[in-house]
């Protein structure tokens, strides 16, 4: 077996961690959500989920990483044999999304490259469902495959599995110190150019201005804790894997508060940035913002070239900067969500990280091309939202519920993070995952589908739903407990203190 890799210093893996957090979730997701789940209403559900579910989830999940030293599954099953099949479930979420998630990188790879004299001309609407992506004309079919999306997307995936090929601190770590510096620099520019503009401040307004009817309703809450959980990375098996690769002697809390408030001050820059800019296009064309704002994957494809187009001057350099954030933000976080499953295939099954890299990669390289056919983009958006509403918040909750009442396991991780962080956690750190989460998080969840009964996501036809999001979200379940049954070979060490002696 190969030695376990290590990030080579905290900035690293800090970095990293970032880098896995900041991602399409803060850029191309957050801004749209905040929008259609009340405005400014939503950032108290978001405060609250950040504050109560997600650092508390969050130092949970790196001190799991920190004390097991497996993936997730092996992770789990070193703290609690039963625990096992939760690990592969969060596996398997990660294995969904990240099939989605690369295409949207290809996609903005080919935007930052039409960019370059703004190609996507004065219909970007046009130009994106017709030309780019060449949409179907109902959901629910898959047509062909588009060259157009299968040349980058091919493209994504080479960097990526390369980078993981190379490893924890060469590849991974060294990635990460060079593209999110780059990205905040890149951002910075677009945020500041974007508040100049005339109509920000209106654009400002409309995020800001809370919508207050929206604030009991528990499709905002569950929307709140799901952007919350996507966006930190938290139930999907990834902080579990970064954190298995940290040196014996680090800080765990403080790094979770550092990742946490990073990851959060991005994304509301994300949605200053946005919104300032969607409120200079209103002004352009003397629309209210409502006009112009639209849900996540037009908001960046389709609004934001129309933005560029009316840009007083530099219009391709902005374009540039835009698309190649979304590029370097959605790959340091494509390698995370990756990571995931290499590490749980090299060692469920025993093999190098090379074999790992290609089994898990190449799997996931080949379905990804189902969202790069005509039907894709339908695909991509039942997937996107079923995975996330339903599987990574049930997951992120079962994992609370289970930590704290089944296995009762919160006391003994406490000890071991405090033991080695800057900043001790108290009571509140149990009330938080033990009591407040599973209430208001069940709570919501309820509601939430209850609502979704009444009325099926986007109107979309009852088989799409059905198959695209029900059924996959099933299917992580049960192969996760499927897998967790396969034994673990005789060379894996399944005691922790032995393999880190
Ligand atoms: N945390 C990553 C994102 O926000 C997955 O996109």
């Amino acid at each position: 077996m190969e030695k376990r890799q290590q990030f080579s210093s905290r900035y690293g893996f800090i970095m990293a961690a970032v880098g896995s957090a900041v991602g399409l979730g803060n850029i191309w997701r957050f801004p749209a959500v905040a929008y259609e789940n009340g405005g400014g209403a939503f950032f108290l559900p978001y405060l609250f989920a950040l504050l109560t579910a997600g650092i508390p989830i969050l130092i949970m999940e790196f001190t799991i990483g920190h004390k097991y030293r497996g993936s997730a599954p092996l992770s789990f099953f070193r703290f609690n044999k039963k625990a096992e099949w939760l690990g592969w479930w969060q596996v398997l979420i990660s294995f969904v999304i990240c099939t989605y998630y690369a295409v949207i990188i290809a996609w903005a790879v080919k935007y930052a490259i039409f960019s370059v004299g703004t190609q996507w001309g004065t219909d970007p609407n046009k130009f994106l469902f017709g030309k780019v992506l060449k949409l179907s004309a109902k959901p629910g079919e898959i047509g062909g495959l588009v060259p157009g999306v299968v040349i980058p997307l091919l493209f994504v995936w080479t960097v990526a599995l390369f980078v993981l090929y190379r490893g924890v601190s060469k590849g991974i770590e060294k990635l990460n110190k060079i593209f999110i510096p780059t990205l905040v620099i890149m951002f910075m520019i677009i945020v500041v150019r974007a508040l100049t503009l005339d109509g920000a401040v209106e654009g400002l307004n409309a995020f800001f201005k809370p919508n207050w009817d929206m604030i009991l309703n528990g499709k905002v809450w569950i929307a709140a804790y799901g952007q919350i959980f996507f966006s930190l990375s938290i139930g999907f098996a990834i902080m579990i894997t970064y954190s298995s690769y940290l040196p014996k002697k680090s800080d765990i809390n403080n790094n979770a508060f550092i990742t946490a408030f990073a990851n959060s001050g991005f994304e509301l820059l994300a949605g200053i940035g946005v919104f300032a800019a969607l409120g200079f296009m209103a002004k352009q064309q003397g629309v209210p913002i409502d006009e112009v704002v639209s849900s996540g994957i037009g908001l960046a494809f389709v609004v934001f070239p129309s933005i560029i187009n009316e840009f007083p001057g530099l219009n391709g350099l902005f374009g540039i900067l835009f698309f190649l954030s979304l590029v370097f933000a959605g790959m340091t976080s494509l390698i995370s969500i990756v990571e995931t499953f290499v590490a749980g295939v090299q060692e469920k099954f025993h093999v190098s990280r090379t074999k790992a890299v290609l089994m898990g990669g190449l799997t996931a390289t080949v379905i990804s091309l189902l969202f790069a056919t005509n039907g894709g983009l339908y695909f991509l958006d039942v997937v996107d939202y079923f995975i996330n509403n339903f599987g990574v918040v049930t997951a992120g909750l079962a994992e609370v519920v289970l930590m704290a009442w089944v296995f009762k396991g919160l006391g003994g991780l406490q000890s071991h993070a405090n033991a080695i962080s800057d900043l001790r956690t108290g009571a509140w750190w149990k009330v938080c995952l033990g009591v407040i989460t599973p209430l208001v998080l069940g709570f919501m969840m309820f509601d939430n589908i209850r609502q979704n009964l009444q009325k099926n996501y986007e109107g979309y036809p009852t088989s799409l739903i059905m198959w695209a999001g029900l059924l996959v979200v099933a299917v992580t379940l049960v192969a996760g407990i499927l897998l967790s049954r396969k034994k673990w070979k005789a060379n894996v060490s399944l005691d922790t203190e032995k393999e880190v002696a």
